[in-house]
């Protein structure tokens, strides 16, 4: 596409996972629309003068969100999809070629952001390479990964306060006694490898380092032409007040 086309045009050529308003009456055309449902996260209003983290970008909606609200931020994702965790029977061969990022790049430019889009698995986020956040943001990400203990573990050792982590749960893992999961790798329509409970992801959090985890809402969220639905909950962590 031409240098002179405009951002509708530009945004327009895209595939769009999230629905964002870019300004000027362009509004892209996302597979999941959040907007009505960002009040549920349990975001801090105000985060002026905070670092904020987001996993998992993919078009950016929660790394701008919390820039509109105030804080600096940082977004990871992956670019290159052999990079993502495939269970050994699905990983395609070749990968397919797919220029990842560029949904952000073009939010970005319309929203004039400052976002810093990193590409890095959330395996290899460190603190050595970010710095620590006061608020690390985790969307719908870890359902997707191998090692979400592991994923969990370097998320809280970025972390000096909060986590917000919204992740699709397994309504009737939540039924049996204890924490559980269900394990999807190879049945699932998209690769989701384990599916916690919402008690599950609660114990998940906990025993990743965060002190005082609660959960702050259940809904859930439908694809842009209501074709499905996935149930998600809310959970925040936060590490105990240095003494
Ligand atoms: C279902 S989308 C969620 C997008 C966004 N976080 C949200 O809540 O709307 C999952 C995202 O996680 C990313 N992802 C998958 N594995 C990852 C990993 N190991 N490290 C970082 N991001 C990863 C995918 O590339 C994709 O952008």
């Amino acid at each position: 596409m031409s240098g002179q086309a405009s951002i509708a045009e530009r945004a327009a050529a895209l595939r769009w996972y999230h629905t964002i308003d870019l300004g000027g009456g362009v509004v892209t055309d996302g597979w999941f629309d959040l907007r009505s449902l960002v009040g549920r996260y349990g975001l801090p209003e105000r985060l002026e003068g905070k670092r904020a983290l987001d996993v998992g970008t993919w078009d950016g909606f929660w790394a701008f969100e919390m820039e509109r609200r105030g804080a600096e931020v940082v977004a990871i994702d992956i670019d290159d999809t052999s990079d993502l965790d495939w269970p050994v029977r699905r990983r395609p061969d070749p990968a397919p070629p797919e220029k990842r990022g560029e949904g952000f790049r073009l939010a970005r430019e319309a929203l004039s952001s400052r976002v810093e889009r990193l590409a890095l698995s959330v395996y290899d986020a460190r603190p050595e390479v970010l710095g620590t956040f006061d608020v690390v943001f985790c969307g719908s990400v870890l359902v997707h990964l191998r090692d979400q203990v592991l994923a969990l573990e370097r998320l809280a050792a970025l972390s000096n306060d909060l986590i917000v982590l919204a992740e699709p749960y397994d309504r009737r893992a939540g039924w049996l006694p204890g924490a559980f999961s269900r394990h999807l790798a190879d049945r699932d329509s998209s690769v989701v490898f384990w599916m916690p409970s919402a008690r599950t992801w609660r114990r998940l959090v906990w025993s990743a380092g965060f002190d005082q985890v609660d959960e702050k809402a259940r809904f859930s969220l439908r694809d842009r032409s209501s074709s499905f639905s996935v149930r998600h909950v809310v959970v925040h962590g936060r590490k105990a007040a240095a003494t």
